[in-house]
């Protein structure tokens, strides 16, 4: 009857797919057996004992031996099902400790990922192929509900709660996932692709930093401008030319630069990648060497990104 699951049920893409369907199917030909069974019973019984003239109906007003058998058999078969589905629920609940985590943040109307090393991505999750990963999710507005038929998953996203999900994907390339809780007016607008990747496919993946990026990658000024807001350099650096911790961005683009060991630098792109990764290289004469490595933190594209907002700021 593996037809009329495929035909039923979306694809299977987890490992604990299989499982739910199980359940499902098994409680679906349960009840195909029940209804043909009652509704059966219900035509025969009307036409066999149907209006005849002069036909009496018998008077009895009860059966013990009859009802306890209709008490107690779909009793024994609601408890079995219920510990049936306990049993997967308990799968479902708990993910195993060395599972990747993924942080989604649903919002009216698009879905953000977060991924450990920091990635970012809107709207599109890439997951490596056999490996557990597990979702924590919260919502910025309203309750949404994070729906992937192909992985058997769906759970409703909370604000000020977390709620999390986990499958372990197992069949490589797109499934679609969605909102699945009615959440306004751009509900239906709220759906994406999650890629189960190969190995390589993920890291690289991972190394441009996801689809993020491919919006911005012909705007390398804005892309510049997200990074410096999120990545804090917002806290010590102005883009107005007012003093902070560190030497204001506006205007510094191929300037001479006056160090606190008394020689000058130019301020190119040498220099300013030098000053991310190696802050204390060369510190601007006046400032304390306070800042931060950001070396293994930003990216090749953030850091690219970085520059050309600065050379912007003129
Ligand atoms: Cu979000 Cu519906």
């Amino acid at each position: 009857m593996d037809w009329l699951r495929n035909w039923m049920m979306p694809p299977q893409g987890s490992a604990y797919a299989g499982e739910v369907d199980f359940v499902y199917m098994g409680i679906f030909w349960l009840c195909t057996v029940m209804f043909i069974g009652i509704a059966g019973a219900a035509a025969w019984f009307s036409w066999r004992y149907r209006f005849r003239p002069g036909r009496v109906t018998p008077h009895d007003t009860h059966n013990t031996k009859l009802e306890v058998i209709w008490t107690v058999l779909p009793l024994i078969l609601c408890i079995g099902i219920f510990f049936w589905g306990l049993n997967g629920w308990f799968k479902y609940a708990v993910a195993p400790g060395d599972a990747m985590e993924v942080q989604v943040t649903a919002k009216k109307w698009l879905w953000q990922f977060e991924y450990p090393d920091g990635t970012r991505t809107v709207n599109e999750i890439h997951v490596p192929a056999n490996k557990a990963v597990k979702f924590v999710m919260t919502s910025e507005d309203v309750i949404h509900d994070f729906f992937v038929p192909d992985m058997r998953v769906k759970h409703d996203i909370i604000p000020g709660r977390y709620t999390e999900v986990w499958f372990t994907p197992t069949v490589l390339g797109k499934h679609r996932f969605t909102c699945a809780e009615y959440c306004g007016k751009g509900h239906s607008d709220m759906h994406g692709d999650l890629s189960v990747d190969n190995d390589v496919d993920y890291a690289k993946f991972l190394e441009t930093g996801g689809t993020e990026w491919e919006q911005y990658k012909d705007h390398m000024e804005q892309w510049g401008k997200i990074q410096y807001e999120r990545n804090g350099c917002s806290t010590c650096h102005t883009v107005d030319g007012s003093k902070s911790k560190g030497p204001s961005w506006k205007g510094i683009w191929q300037k001479m630069e006056k160090l606190n060991n008394g020689t000058t630098v130019l301020v190119d792109e040498a220099y300013v990648r030098e000053s991310m990764l190696y802050p204390q290289a060369k510190v601007v004469d006046g400032f304390e060497p306070i800042m931060p490595s950001f070396n293994n933190l930003l990216r090749d594209n953030q850091i690219k990104g970085l520059i050309a907002y600065i050379q912007s700021l003129q």
